[in-house]
């Protein structure tokens, strides 16, 4: 299905970026990653047959460059990859606005306004050929919420209303939208991070969320949940706002005390 097709991925350097590119590759299509980290990106562009570039997603003329030269590499792109993410602590503060401004900052750049310069690029050229798939990685985060990381939730809320609001307003251009939303994975990201053991899929593989968003791909599924458990909590969430904040913040006591019945990743 996409053999041939010329795809984009930014923070590929390793973890879920890395996993999709490598999917992409088995099935035949020219796979351009990025990410900040130039070292890592080299190297893992070497290891799996990518091409690599160097790219902060915050910087717009950066995100234009990288789309350029994947098109110059591979042709004009047919499925971008908006995957690059960072998480900050509410701290120093320790509580929900403790975190500091350049932290939201941060944040709020490269979940949500790398999308934007990335779509503002590619989509002149998509609605003129009539087609093109955007995926956004947002986060579980994105539909509920990362205890202590008010940046992590707020910014992820916006990334997945940004990915709805693509969508709807190109579906009639065959603009294809993804948003995908996993619970914990193991990746740098998660790494030292206590996760909460509550059901046996709860820490994927990055290969768990490739394969996710690729059966959402073909099923032509908007939300790809690589963590099924996710809906039900949505749902949970959306019957009783008032309950979800009460076992939110349940939750939030039972990290704080150090009492969870959980793991400790190193
Ligand atoms: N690991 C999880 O549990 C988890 C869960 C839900 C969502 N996610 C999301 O998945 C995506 C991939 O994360 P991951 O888990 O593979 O972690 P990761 O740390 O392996 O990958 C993130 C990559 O983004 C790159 N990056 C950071 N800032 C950048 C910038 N300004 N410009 C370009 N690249 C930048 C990093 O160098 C890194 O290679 C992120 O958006 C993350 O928020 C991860």
């Amino acid at each position: 299905m996409y053999s041939g097709q010329s795809i984009a991925i930014t923070g590929a350097g390793g973890g879920i970026g890395r996993a999709i590119a490598e999917k992409f590759i088995k099935q035949g299509a020219k796979v351009a990653i990025s990410d900040i980290d130039t070292d890592l990106v080299k190297k893992t562009a070497d290891e799996i047959g990518a091409v690599g570039f160097s790219c902060d997603v915050t910087d717009e003329q950066a995100i234009i460059d990288f789309i350029k030269g994947a098109e110059a590499a591979n042709g004009p792109i047919d499925v971008f990859v908006a995957n690059a993410g960072v998480g900050f602590p509410d701290q120093p503060g320790g509580h929900a606005a403790g975190g500091s401004n350049e932290s939201w900052e941060t944040s709020w750049q490269i979940h949500v306004m790398s999308s934007v310069y990335a779509s503002r690029a590619l989509l002149p050229g998509w609605i003129r050929r009539g087609q093109g798939r955007f995926v956004i990685v947002a986060s579980a985060a994105g539909l509920l919420a990362q205890i202590f990381s008010g940046s992590y939730t707020a910014t992820k809320h916006a990334a997945v209303a940004f990915a709805e609001y693509l969508a709807m307003m190109h579906k009639d251009d065959g603009l294809k939208v993804h948003c995908v939303c996993p619970q914990y994975v193991k990746t740098n990201m998660t790494k030292g991070m206590e996760v909460v053991k509550d059901g046996p899929d709860i820490h994927l593989e990055a290969s768990d969320v490739a394969d996710s968003l690729f059966a959402a791909m073909e099923a032509d599924k908007f939300l790809v949940l690589p963590h099924p458990v996710i809906a039900e909590y949505q749902q949970a969430k959306l019957a009783d706002i008032d309950r979800y904040i009460a076992s939110m913040a349940y939750r939030k006591k039972i990290t704080d005390s150090g009492h969870i019945p959980g793991v400790k990743e190193t």
